[in-house]
């Protein structure tokens, strides 16, 4: 068969970018690899950016999460034990929303219905060639083997997809950067200590507060890299989670963990994000510590660009904004990037950092609580108002 745009994965880029096309009168098929339950039940991310919302309600998809998301105005900053809350709306005037991931990937799921091409339990996706005109993809769809035929490829298949592994070494540069922390993050069916985020840095090491609902937390801590995600008993995790959260005062609402995971502090940026009728979206072209939360938003912001780019193709022949692509992507990548990078390297302690490292740390946040414009700017690149 053939399709106009075959879709590698069905994560969050995949689904809006097939809902997208879907809503501009373009076909597509989903190829993806896990069920539909896992896919629904994959906890990740949970901050979503006021540009992030704003395209998924263009997508016909904003309905719950006006509902049901928490709308941040401000988070706190703990630093050795001393608050100082970061009003970045007031600052900048943009919000953020609390909305898990899984709840996106959900209201996409549901918007699609019954609708034709959405094809989970794929086995075997492989690229068989790309050329200037079109592509083709193998794979195995309910134990049947087939033969796609399209005019092109999204590679929406995460980090660790085939996409980009089909654009030969010579068409394609990996940058990568890994920090020597990873992150131990839990989801509880415990309140928050706060209704704001906490992002808390002292001698112990960071932790974060943040929640996706009234009821449920979602915590992290930093861990050493390749520590194991079940190294910790639950009580050692409650019991760090409130030194680093609290002081040790015991205040941290406990509950049960019902997810545990292990999180990378990992920079990769693949460029370009076009190969041929291949074009990289989300995860696959680019993944970013998960410190500023800009993964998920920086995967949507892609997906709507190229379902944008698809569009003027398909209803005017037009072919400038799809060979833009990358052009308009990968720097919007390393706008990510940087400030990912920044947060992190400003919330960690580096193994063998220096007390001269210690001090630079210091004074940057001295920086940002005591000057208007340093909190600006960094309003405007956490709620990704800068980015756009
Ligand atoms: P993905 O969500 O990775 O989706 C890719 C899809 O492709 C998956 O469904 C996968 O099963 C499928 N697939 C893979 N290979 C194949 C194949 N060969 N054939 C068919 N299908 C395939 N970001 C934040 O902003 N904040 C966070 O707190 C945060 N926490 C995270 C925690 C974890 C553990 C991880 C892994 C990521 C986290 N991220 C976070 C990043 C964020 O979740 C990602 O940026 C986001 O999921 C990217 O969406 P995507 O659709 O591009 O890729
Ligand atoms: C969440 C994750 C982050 O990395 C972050 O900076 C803020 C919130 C979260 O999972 O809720």
């Amino acid at each position: 068969p053939h399709t106009p745009v075959c879709i590698i994965g069905a994560g969050p880029s995949g689904l809006l970018l097939a809902r997208l096309l879907r809503l501009n009168g373009i076909d597509s098929v989903v190829l993806e690899r896990r069920t539909r339950a896992h896919v629904e039940k994959r906890v990740r991310a949970g901050l979503l950016e006021q540009g992030t919302v704003e395209v998924l309600r263009d997508a016909g998809v904003g309905e719950r999460l006006d509902r049901e998301a928490l709308v941040h105005e401000g988070f706190e900053w703990r630093l050795d034990g001393v608050v100082h809350r970061m009003p970045f709306t007031e600052l900048c005037g943009a919000s953020v929303w609390m909305y898990g991931q899984q709840e996106v990937v959900k209201d996409l799921l549901d918007a699609h219905g019954d609708g034709p091409g959405l094809h989970f339990g794929v086995e075997d996706v492989r690229i068989a060639s790309v050329t200037a005109d079109g592509a083709r993809v193998v794979c195995t769809i309910d134990g049947q083997p087939t033969e796609l035929t399209c005019d092109f490829i999204a590679g929406c298949d995460g980090f660790h997809g085939v996409s980009r592994q089909a654009v030969p070494g010579t068409e394609l540069v990996g940058h990568e950067l890994t920090h020597p922390f990873a992150w131990l993050g839990v989801l509880a069916a415990a309140p928050p200590l706060s209704p704001e985020l906490i992002y808390a840095v002292g001698d112990r090491g960071f932790a974060l507060q943040s929640m996706r609902s009234q009821q449920v937390s979602r915590l992290y801590l930093s861990v050493p890299p390749g520590e194991g995600v079940d190294e910790r008993g639950d009580e050692e995790i409650w019991r760090e989670l409130d030194l680093r959260l609290t002081g040790g005062r015991g205040t941290l609402p406990t509950g049960e963990i019902l997810e545990r995971v292990m999180v990378p502090l990992r920079s990769f940026v693949a460029e370009p994000f076009q190969y041929r009728r291949l074009f990289l979206v989300g995860d696959a072209a680019h993944i970013v510590p998960p410190s500023a939360a800009k993964g998920l938003n920086m995967a949507v912001a892609d997906a709507r660009h190229l379902a944008e780019a698809l569009a003027d193709w398909y209803a005017h022949g037009r072919r400038e904004a799809l060979d833009g692509y990358s052009a308009t992507a990968v720097p919007r990548a390393w706008q990510g990037q940087q400030f990912s990078a920044s947060m992190t390297t400003l919330m960690h302690a580096a193994p063998d950092e220096t007390v001269f490292d210690r001090r630079l740390r210091r004074a940057r946040f001295e920086r940002l609580l005591s000057s208007t414009a340093e909190a600006t700017a960094f309003a405007e690149q956490y709620t990704g108002i800068a980015r756009r």
